[in-house]
């Protein structure tokens, strides 16, 4: 098993306090229901932002517990790598808003563009930094107003998408905990499964786009679908394989939350009982690149997993873009 270059040494989530259950969609006229979105998805409910929670606001409230478990100030934090598929603005990067909300004026600001996948291709960018000596308390952020890019009218994307943020301060490991493998991959030939295909620079934002509503997220979700099953795969197997670890050493995966079924068929292929797999899309929906974040604050918070815990996390999104981890916290 290789020495971990670094370490998690706090977690934290920005949660808006907006719930949307599945049931509030028929009344707001969507031809859908509760019982068909639980039994393909498992979503009840998610959480939704507010007009005045940002990106950069979710994603100061985790930063911030996150620091605070970790025991470092903001002046201590010399990176920040922020995760989101909705920045607040095109330019400059969100990331930088974050770091004048929580005032971590030495650091190095700049937003990763990984779809869900974000924050586990942030987390091994920060563990590159930390190795090479470049900082050594970084910042990693996944944060997502999904609500935001939905497209309301249609039932088949709206109602698997929720809002949150998800942080951890990572530092240099002194021991064996920290990250013992990293595994990312990303198959660009597959783009148009799941993007917007405008409002960007190539066409960019019109009045014809916002009445087309070409700027909103658009998904092929049965081959999104398959996709996600086989990739996911994949990468538990190379990232077990490159840590030297067996599934039955694994105290619990945490899997992106996309879809329930992608999620035990994940589990059941890596051999894991889903006694060890943690699920919250009940409460959350998927949070894109937010929800493995805020699934580990949520299990070290409660006290499932602690420090010294083998931890499977498992990530996939658009790109399509896919990759896992075996973490000791
Ligand atoms: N309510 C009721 N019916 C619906 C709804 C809805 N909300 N959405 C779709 N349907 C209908 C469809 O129109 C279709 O009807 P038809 O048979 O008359 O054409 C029927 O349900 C079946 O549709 P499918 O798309 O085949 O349903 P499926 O079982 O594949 O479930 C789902 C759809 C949930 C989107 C699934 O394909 C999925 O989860 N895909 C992966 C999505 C995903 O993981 N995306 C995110 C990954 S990346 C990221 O996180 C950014």
């Amino acid at each position: 098993m290789r020495r971990p270059v670094a370490r998690f040494a706090g977690f934290g989530r920005g949660i808006p306090p907006k719930v949307l259950t599945n049931h509030e969609f028929a009344a707001m006229g969507l031809d859908t229901s509760h019982e068909w979105i639980v039994e393909r998805t498992g979503i009840v409910e998610r959480h939704i932002a507010a007009e005045h929670e940002t990106t950069c606001s979710m994603a100061a409230d985790a930063s911030c517990t996150a620091m605070h478990r970790a025991g470092v100030t903001a002046g201590e934090i010399d990176v920040i790598v922020l995760s989101t598929a909705t920045p607040d603005r095109l330019l400059p990067a969100t990331a930088v808003d974050l770091q004048a909300a929580i005032g971590a004026h030495r650091a190095a600001a700049f937003d990763i563009s990984a779809a869900c996948s974000g924050w586990l291709y942030g987390l091994t960018v920060a563990e590159g930094l930390i190795m090479t000596g470049t900082a050594e308390t970084a910042l990693v952020v996944g944060s997502e107003k999904m609500s935001a890019i939905v497209d309301w009218t249609d039932r088949s994307t709206c109602v698997l998408f929720g809002d949150g943020a998800g942080a951890a301060v990572l530092r240099p490991s002194t021991d064996e905990r920290g990250i013992l493998s990293s595994y990312m991959r990303s198959d660009g030939r597959l783009a148009n499964l799941l993007y917007r295909p405008q409002g960007g620079a190539t066409i960019p934002m019109s009045e014809e786009v916002l009445r087309e509503r070409g700027h909103l997220v658009k998904m092929a979700g049965r081959e999104v679908f398959k996709s996600a099953v086989l990739c996911m795969a994949e990468s538990v197997d190379r990232a077990l394989d490159a840590a030297k670890v067996t599934a039955d050493e694994i105290d619990l995966l945490v899997p992106h939350q996309a879809n329930i079924r992608i999620i035990e068929a994940t589990a059941k292929h890596a051999g894991i009982p889903m006694e060890k797999v943690f699920v919250n899309i009940d409460r959350y929906g998927n949070t894109s690149s937010a929800s493995i974040p805020i699934s580990l604050d949520e299990v070290t918070e409660r006290g499932i997993v602690g420090e010294g815990s083998l931890v499977l996390i498992a990530a996939f999104g658009a790109g399509l873009t896919w990759g896992s981890m075996v973490v000791r916290l």
